[in-house]
Parts: structure tokens; C-alpha cells; sequence
């Protein structure tokens, strides 16, 4: 039997303050495999939030989340990091890569803790690079590459250990529009492949290319039709 991907049964998250938000209020949702889902809405909804409690940054106050089914509430800190190793890959808004590393060596870095044998590392990196039209950029710095080139670099270190689910956090917000595109088209053919994808964004343009919209809005879900 296959589980869904994500499954949030009534998760709140409060800050204890003072005063005390609760900047997610009984969050449901399931993601199945392949789904593509953009969750929308303005500064302050709880996005944020949102993405770190399905990366394993951070716990609900209360409620419960299971990743492809496996309860996540009582997993120690190291548990945690290992299924984030394993599970889920990550693209922020601002890049994130290692500096005085070359394209390669980030895209390598991922595999050190997934298991993956030393010499399939490099085989698989220099594949995902390639499939992200970066085959030209391999040996350099990420401090001479586009911020296009970036954000295609940091989503080949996303997938590379081939992880169930990838979540991006406003991964267009400091790209222009031209580049932004270059970055959707790219999401749009990993979906086609297969690849289950969480995009957080305030812009509708970006959530509009989803197949399935959630909006949030002071910390609630609703799905848009
Ligand atoms: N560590 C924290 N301590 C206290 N309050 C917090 C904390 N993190 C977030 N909040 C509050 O929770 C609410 C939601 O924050 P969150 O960062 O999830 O918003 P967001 O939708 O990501 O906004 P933005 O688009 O500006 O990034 C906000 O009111 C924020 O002040
Ligand atoms: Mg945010």
C-alpha cells in the first residue's frame, strides 16, 4: 500500500509570546506522490511555518504529521535529520549554496549523508546538472553563475538523492521575470517526471503554474478550485 507523501491531521503551531500567534490553526492536508501544489498568501499567513514543519525544521504545537506515512511527532532530533537527508529536499529563495565550492561539488554534497556509493555520487551529479542545462557550469563558483544559473543549481542538489518530496520556499523572489520562467518550466518537467513538489510563494503567478493551489490566510488552509 502507498502512503501519501504528506499527511497534516489538525496541525497548530503557536509562538508562545508574549503575545502568543498561532501562525498555523488546525492545518489539514494530504499530498499524494506526483502532486504539484503551490501554497499561496500574503506576508505573515504562515508560509514559513508552514514549509518547516513539512521539512522536519520545526514540530506542531499540536496535531500530527506523517511523512509517507511514518509518524514524525516522536522521531528524535537525529531521526529527523535522516529522514530529511533522505526524504525531502529543500530551495530557498536565496540559493544557499557553498560558496568556495564549485557547482559540482554543491550539487555533491547532499549524497554524503544519503547513502548513496561514492562512485555513483558523481555520476548522478554530473546527470541532474545536465538535466538542469548546466552541464557547461560544473567546475564553477556558484559567485559566477546567473541567479537563474543558481536556483538551477540549488534545485539539482534538491533532487539529486532523489528525495519524495521537494519543498521550495519563495524559490523565484530574487529571480527577474525571464528567469523565473526558465525555473517554472524546469519544476513543470520534474512534476512530469514524477517529482512531488511544494512551492511557497505570496505570487499568484508562480502558484498559478501548480496543478493544486492552497491559499493561506492567518494560519488557515483552503484549497482553491
Ligand atoms: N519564531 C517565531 N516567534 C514568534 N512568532 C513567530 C515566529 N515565527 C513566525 N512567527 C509569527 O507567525 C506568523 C507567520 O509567520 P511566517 O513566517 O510563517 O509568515 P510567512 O507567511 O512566511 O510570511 P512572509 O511572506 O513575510 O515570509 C507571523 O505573524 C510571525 O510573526
Ligand atoms: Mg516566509
Amino acid at each position: 500500500m502507498t502512503h501519501p507523501i504528506v499527511e497534516l491531521r489538525d496541525v497548530t503551531r503557536s509562538f508562545p509570546g508574549p503575545p502568543e500567534v498561532q501562525a498555523l490553526k488546525g492545518a489539514s492536508l494530504r499530498i499524494d506522490a506526483g502532486e504539484y501544489v503551490s501554497i499561496v498568501g500574503p506576508s505573515g499567513s504562515g508560509k514559513s511555518t508552514m514549509l518547516n514543519i513539512l521539512g522536519l525544521l520545526d514540530r506542531p504545537s499540536v496535531g500530527e504529521y506523517r511523512i509517507e506515512g511514518h509518524l514524525t511527532g516522536d522521531l528524535t532530533e537525529d531521526q529527523r535529520a535522516a529522514v530529511r537527508a533522505h526524504r525531502i529536499g529543500f530551495v530557498f529563495q536565496s540559493f544557499h549554496l557553498m560558496a568556495r565550492r564549485t557547482v559540482l561539488d554543491n550539487v555533491l554534497m547532499p549524497m554524503l549523508y544519503s547513502g548513496v556509493p561514492r562512485a555513483e555520487r558523481e555520476v548522478r551529479a554530473r546527470q541532474v546538472l545536465d538535466r538542469v542545462g548546466l552541464r557547461h557550469r560544473v567546475g564553477f563558483l556558484p559567485g559566477t553563475l546567473s541567479g537563474g544559473e543558481r536556483q538551477r543549481v540549488a534545485v539539482a542538489r534538491a533532487v539529486v538523492s532523489r528525495p519524495s518530496l521537494v519543498l521550495a520556499d519563495e524559490p523565484t523572489g530574487n529571480l527577474d521575470a525571464n528567469t523565473t520562467g526558465g525555473v517554472l518550466d524546469l519544476f513543470d518537467e520534474l512534476n512530469a517526471e514524477g517529482l512531488t513538489l511544494v512551492v511557497i510563494t505570496h505570487d499568484p503567478a508562480v502558484a498559478a503554474r501548480a496543478r493544486r493551489r492552497i491559499r493561506i490566510a492567518d494560519g488557515r488552509l483552503q484549497e482553491v478550485a
